[in-house]
């Protein structure tokens, strides 16, 4: 069983996605990492984020096992990621490697942007996460709160719309819901109430 969950930043698909794969015993793997790790390169390198080809070679040296989380959930680099993001080549640089995640025998768990749309169309299960941009800038502040950043809440709120914007209306692979995934909206749920609405959803595709 291969389950796709996409949605917007902070909509909450992170922890759906990681709580739906230890209920099912499938293995996870959030794709936000993989543009995360890339532009993370890049700027250990001294590059451009807009250079297409250090980008396209920053993303085909990343391997799954690599990476330094605690380095790649700042602020910033959510911003960054969406920079490369945007970049087709880079996308096309990582979509094996998605792929073959998802294809493994027994299932996965993908969360990401273009999960159900363009990595796994063939997905048994597709959920599309959403919140409105005051919950998911409140929940975003929060968490970087707790890994010890100062916040400020309306900077995030602005982080949050922008990249909205540039994920929404980027020419590849565009944030936008599969035409049959079942949409989510967490605005109004806790983590349990939406975790326990995510496993009703696949227990009904499987
Ligand atoms: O948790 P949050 O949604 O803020 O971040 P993320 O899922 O790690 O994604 C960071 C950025 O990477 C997004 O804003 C997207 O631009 C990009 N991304 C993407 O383009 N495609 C994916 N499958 C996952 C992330």
């Amino acid at each position: 069983m291969i389950i796709a969950i996409d949605g917007p930043a902070a909509s909450g698909k992170g922890t759906i996605a990681r709580r739906l794969a230890a209920h099912f015993n499938l293995p996870h793997l959030d794709t936000g990492l993989l543009y995360r790790a890339t532009a993370r390169a890049l700027m250990e390198a001294g590059e451009r984020l807009d250079d297409e080809a250090c980008a396209v070679q920053a993303a085909r040296g990343l391997a799954l096992t690599d990476f330094d989380e605690d380095k790649l959930r700042g602020r910033e680099m959510g911003e960054a990621a969406s920079v490369v993001g945007a970049i087709p080549a880079v996308r096309a640089a990582l979509l094996d490697m998605q792929r073959s995640f998802a294809h493994r025998d027994g299932g996965a768990v993908l969360d990401g942007r273009d999960i159900g749309t363009v990595i796994c169309p063939d997905a048994s299960v597709k959920i599309f996460v959403t919140a409105n941009p005051e919950t998911r800038a409140n929940r975003r502040a929060l968490e970087l709160k707790g890994r010890g950043e100062k916040v400020d809440f309306a900077a995030v709120l602005d982080d949050i719309r922008k990249r909205d914007e540039r994920d929404s209306h980027r020419s590849s692979a565009p944030l936008v819901a599969a035409a049959d995934a079942i949409h989510l909206d967490t605005s109004h749920l806790d983590v349990e109430a939406a975790v326990k609405a995510a496993i009703t959803i696949a227990e009904s595709k499987r």
